[in-house]
């Protein structure tokens, strides 16, 4: 019986330097994907994975995001007394999505340094990791398709997807083999390899791990970057037992940088009940491409 999964941590304290100027002051967690915050998204995805214990590791600067989450209660008085109800029901509903547990990165040392900042909040339980930037769009939220897995398993599981022979130098990318439908039996993995990459198959934001992973970013070095690499504790990880990756299905954006955020945006907008429609219409009037006058020799053969 595998100990019951309940705990997700956010890692949060990233400066977002691939979003400047927007995200000078604003965390790039806080900007808005049509109408919720990116981080939203996340965490949705997480309480409907079935979590609730949930830990956000922030650093300084970035209060905005507790903020959030938390209650409003002037905010609130004062539209419930204008009549506002239905923005009501929007504010309420955010702040009693979850109760949240933030701990501080002091320094940016790195994914694995940020995760080893939630060790006290995890305590000694399987927990899962969520990178806000890798933003999912799917049927049934990933996290979920994961812990299918976790769950027949009883050991970690990391998201993935394939990507391009081009594109493999921007991930951790994993060594193994696909075993049946969408799980991968992981043997080895690498940070953001570049050259000679051992697959095809990227690491995408979403882990569910084992408490043992903790000790054993302690003892991580500093790796790609200068940081101290979750990918490098979770190899020493494989080393201990079966490792599973997930093919999951669904769509996922970086929204921690710009085209990522603008693909995620449009997907979002055509998704949503009361903008979709208007926004089709508006996308199909701009991508109209320009009409075509056919030379006259062409006219000429096709009648
Ligand atoms: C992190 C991980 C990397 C993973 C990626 C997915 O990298 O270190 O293994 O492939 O997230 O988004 P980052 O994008 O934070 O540099």
């Amino acid at each position: 019986m595998t100990d019951t999964l309940r705990t997700c941590v956010f890692p949060c304290a990233g400066f977002g330097t691939r979003f400047f100027p927007a995200t000078k002051v604003i965390p790039k967690e806080m900007l808005p994907l049509v109408d919720k915050p990116i981080l939203q998204y996340g965490i949705e995805e997480a309480r409907d994975s079935g979590m609730n214990k949930l830990v956000i590791v922030t650093s300084k600067g970035k209060d905005t995001i507790l903020d959030h989450f938390d209650r409003t209660a002037e905010l609130e008085r004062s539209l419930r007394e204008r009549n506002k109800h239905d923005l009501l029901a929007e504010v309420d509903l955010v702040s009693r999505m979850v109760d949240l547990i933030s701990v501080r990165q002091k320094e940016a040392l790195g994914l694995g340094h940020a995760v080893l900042t939630a060790r006290d909040a995890v305590g000694n339980h399987p927990f899962a990791v969520v990178l806000p930037d890798d933003v999912i769009l799917a049927e049934e939220p990933c996290l979920l398709q994961m812990r299918r897995v976790f769950e027949e398993t009883g050991r970690p599981v990391i998201a993935l997807m394939e990507v391009s022979a081009e594109e493999t130098s921007r991930y951790g990318i994993v060594a193994g083999e696909l075993e049946s439908g969408r799980r991968f039996k992981v043997t080895d993995m690498v940070e953001k390899p570049k050259a000679n990459a051992p697959s095809r198959y990227a690491i995408i934001g979403r882990y569910i791990l084992p408490p043992e992973v903790f000790p054993l970013i302690e003892q991580t070095e500093r790796g790609a970057g200068g940081e101290i690499q979750l990918t490098d504790a979770l190899r020493a990880l494989v080393q201990q037992g079966d490792f599973y990756g997930y093919v999951f299905e669904g769509t996922r954006y970086d929204a921690g940088e710009k085209l990522g955020y603008l693909k995620a945006t449009v997907d979002y907008a055509l998704r949503h009940p009361q903008l979709a429609r208007e926004f089709r219409a508006y996308l199909e009037s701009v991508a109209a491409p320009p009409a075509v006058t056919a030379p006259e020799s062409e006219t000429v053969a096709a009648s």
